[in-house]
């Protein structure tokens, strides 16, 4: 394997894990009612999911249109957008000093579809595995462009996200 493969999918795989457990320690800490813990578990899944969707939009998704075409890759993006509002909805939910039984249960909701993609998302390795070493090397170069940009996701939705039909052209 070469190093750039190697980097690339441990990496990707790596950071899946570090959200799946930071999504269930957050599923904990709402059902507990531990807003501050709560709020900085979102925090975190905010910074440390920026850059992740930051690559995969800019390079490692359009590596795989070879695989499933362009149609599919764009409705790939598009989950990345319930991802994204999830996020959002958990951020303003997590930032308020008590949750009413009703908001418990709309953060409890939101939040299945941040955990969903992480497993769907690392799926998507057993086709991307198959792509040439230049694909990775191109992978890596944008994972690390997007770790020195450090967007938090938010961030990113808000300025540089580009649209599904960018990503496939
Ligand atoms: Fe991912």
């Amino acid at each position: 394997m070469s190093d750039a493969r190697e980097h690339v999918i441990e990496t990707f795989q790596e950071e899946h894990r570090q959200t799946r457990d930071k999504c269930l320690e957050l599923s904990d800490a709402i059902e507990a009612g531990d807003l501050d813990r709560a709020e900085e578990l979102v925090h975190e899944i905010d910074v440390a999911a920026g850059p992740h969707f930051q690559y995969e939009e800019d390079a490692l998704y359009p590596a795989l249109i070879t695989f499933f075409g362009e149609q599919k890759v764009k409705e790939l993006v598009a989950e990345h957008d319930e991802a994204i509002e999830a996020a959002e909805t958990l951020a303003d939910l997590t930032s308020q000093d008590v949750l009413s039984k009703a908001e418990t249960q709309e953060a409890l909701r939101a939040l299945p579809n941040i955990m969903v993609h992480v497993s769907d998302c690392d799926g998507l390795t057993v086709y991307l595995e198959k792509a040439d070493d230049e694909v990775f090397e191109d992978i890596k170069r944008s994972m690390e462009a997007a770790n020195e940009q450090g967007l938090t996701l938010t961030e990113y939705d808000e300025t540089v996200r580009p649209s599904p039909e960018e990503i496939v052209a």
